[in-house]
């Protein structure tokens, strides 16, 4: 099966079933402080867990964009990725185990005709320390399941990190495990969770990609948990019903509630038995490009296509949101991601400006469902060229180096200190080629040297702006809302029949390009300007809400959908001025905006006009 088919039959099935689909949240959530990126279906959802009604109602389901940085260095292997789109159905106090088990297995096997066989349980086996029961409920719908289905299942095993690779799974089918394996909340196991958080048991869904696949490296015998790739985990239902308390034992939430999540490249991978995620359609054909690129065969160097694939996939949806790369925050993974993918490109004898090749191919393959990678095509290119650019003229350098630092001595604070500020290589990257040679990195002493560099640098910056500095994304966000003020001040001015035509968003400037005839004159120019400034001055809060797309369609509201899905949207409000339809993010208020100036006005083509505007 297609990527696209997957998703959109998964959607389909909740549909008949009663749920509302909503978009997919962006990447990055302006509200959500406590991530950098979106990374399950479930976080621009908590308030929903906690016990707010969702407009929706009480069964959701959507493909949500997720990103996982902790797992960069991790790719190269058949199934991780850093991006990936979550499957998510979820339920607030409505359906619980029985339901979602049944609807699950349904799915996978009559939708995506994927082999009973071939799937394998695993449930929660409890937990004293936090006083949870373990789940024996879930345990007893799944074997009805599978005994409906012919398949024998066993009395269940109780497996661990140390005994399953041991004891392995004697011809069992379900398996209990501990809270290490089998409890979701989104900091982890139930000792982990700060107070307030929600979280609950788990019961996950294997595929069997085949048992020649083990490899005892990973233990004596292969078990679901087994590192080794046979299994891939493809699903993972969530019984969110417990909160974490003041005194460190567990609540209950409101309700009990449902929370869904599967990989949708991993449940494609599943659907053609093809136990590579990269060998998928959409992901393939970057592959496929990289092998013309470059000349060389995927089969022989998987590791290398991967990372590449993976990173420029990534930074695609990244730079789309609004980031560029930079030594903070999102930038910086971004940073990360781009040159991690010119180190390994570089093994591949790809040389520069190559990379944006790749990424182009990323953004058609995803045109159809998230139309927001071609409106920002130009942006991407180019960000990932001045990226490329940046550190081509360093890595080599870098690299001879590295080489003459790390002979057969672990790499001191000060040397990656100099690898960072001298040649650009993010301290992840020089932690990965020590590994590459069996040695280590002196990261607490980097970490103090970094520290002091910040402060003194800071001090240096808050002489040049007097202001302070001002974090690049965050300036970008100020841009963006800025550009509704403006698309609304420019139909005040020339009349309601202005289309916004395309926008570009850098740290420095907005682009603004929209439906108008003639030059703009002075005059009208000044009063765009006023009526912005004087939407800054009364200092107007900016909302955000959610609604069905048939009352954003009634209300005529514009703007650009998040993707092309979804039967609620997200709409951004500044005070009663401007009401677009918008994922944002945004500034809170307009009083955070400064003073907003015209640079420049100018034809882009026949009857489109592009503004160029600052915020001083
Ligand atoms: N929130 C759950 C997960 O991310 C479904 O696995």
């Amino acid at each position: 099966m297609k990527i696209d088919e997957v998703r959109s039959k998964y959607l389909r099935f909740f549909e008949k079933r009663k749920h509302i689909i909503i978009e997919s949240a962006p990447l990055i959530l302006k509200d959500d402080p406590s991530t950098l990126f979106t990374s399950s279906g479930m976080q621009p959802l908590l308030p929903y867990f906690l016990g707010k009604k969702h407009m929706g109602g009480a069964r959701l389901a959507n493909s949500q964009k997720c990103f996982r940085a902790e797992d960069i260095e991790e790719i190269g292997d058949n199934r991780h990725t850093t991006f990936f789109e979550m499957l998510g159905n979820w339920s607030f106090g409505d359906y619980f185990k029985k339901e979602q088990i049944e609807w699950l297995f349904e799915f996978l096997t009559n939708e995506v005709k994927l082999n009973p066989e071939k799937l394998y349980i695993t449930v929660f086996a409890g937990d004293k320390k936090s006083g949870i029961p373990r789940d024996i409920e879930s345990v007893k719908i799944w074997k009805n399941i599978f005994e409906k289905k012919d398949i024998k299942i066993k009395d269940q095993e109780i497996l661990n990190e140390e005994n399953g690779g041991k004891i392995g799974m004697r011809g069992g089918r379900i398996f209990y495990y501990d809270a290490k394996y089998n409890w979701w909340s989104r900091n982890g196991a139930p000792d982990k969770m700060p107070q307030d958080e929600p979280g609950g048991p788990d019961s996950e869904v294997f595929y069997d990609f085949g048992e020649y696949i083990h490899n005892k490296k990973f233990g004596e015998h292969c078990h679901p948990n087994c590192e080794c790739g046979r299994f891939m985990e493809i699903g993972n239902s969530v019984f969110m019903e417990y909160i974490k308390q003041k005194d460190g034992s567990f609540g209950r939430l409101p309700a009990k509630n449902v929370d869904f999540g599967g990989g949708l490249e991993r449940i494609t991978a599943a659907s053609n038995d093809d136990n590579d995620i990269f060998n998928i359609d959409i992901i393939s054909s970057i592959i496929k490009k990289i092998e013309e690129i470059s000349g060389r065969i995927y089969a022989d160097n998987k590791k290398e296509f991967r990372i590449i694939t993976d990173h420029i996939r990534a930074s695609v949806f990244i730079i789309a949101s609004g980031i560029t790369p930079s030594n903070t925050k999102q930038g910086y993974i971004l940073r990360r991601l781009i040159r991690r993918a010119i180190r390994f490109s570089d093994k591949l004898d790809i040389s520069q400006g190559h990379l944006s090749d790749i990424s182009k191919i990323a953004i058609s393959q995803y045109n159809k469902i998230y139309p927001k990678l071609n409106e920002n095509k130009e942006k991407i290119v180019e960000e990932i060229n001045k990226e490329e650019k940046k550190f081509r003229k360093t890595i080599k350098k870098g690299l001879i180096e590295f080489e003459k630092i790390s002979g057969k001595e672990n790499i001191s604070g000060d040397n990656a200190f100099i690898l960072f500020t001298t040649y650009g290589f993010p301290i992840e990257m020089t932690i990965e080629l020590a590994e590459e040679k069996n040695l280590s990195v002196d990261k607490n002493e980097f970490d103090k040297k970094m520290k002091e560099h910040k402060e003194l640098s800071r001090i240096g910056a808050e002489q040049k702006f007097k202001g302070g500095l001002i974090d690049a994304g965050e300036m970008s966000v100020k841009y963006h809302t800025a550009t509704h003020l403006l698309l609304r001040a420019l139909k005040d001015t020339l009349g309601e029949g202005v289309r916004q035509k395309g926008s570009n968003i850098t740290q420095e400037r907005l682009r603004l390009d929209f439906s108008w005839e003639k030059k703009m004159t002075d005059e009208q120019k000044q009063k765009v300007e006023d009526l912005i400034n004087e939407k800054i001055k009364s200092a107007i809060d900016v909302t955000k809400e959610e609604m069905p797309i048939e009352e954003a369609k009634k209300q005529n509201i514009v703007g650009e959908f998040e993707d092309k899905y979804g039967d609620i949207v997200t709409v951004y409000r500044i005070g009663n001025y401007s009401i677009e339809l918008c994922g944002g993010p945004h500034i809170r208020n307009t009083a955070e905006l400064g003073y907003f100036k015209i640079k420049k006005e100018e034809s882009v083509s026949s009857g489109i006009r592009r503004i160029k505007a600052v915020l001083e």
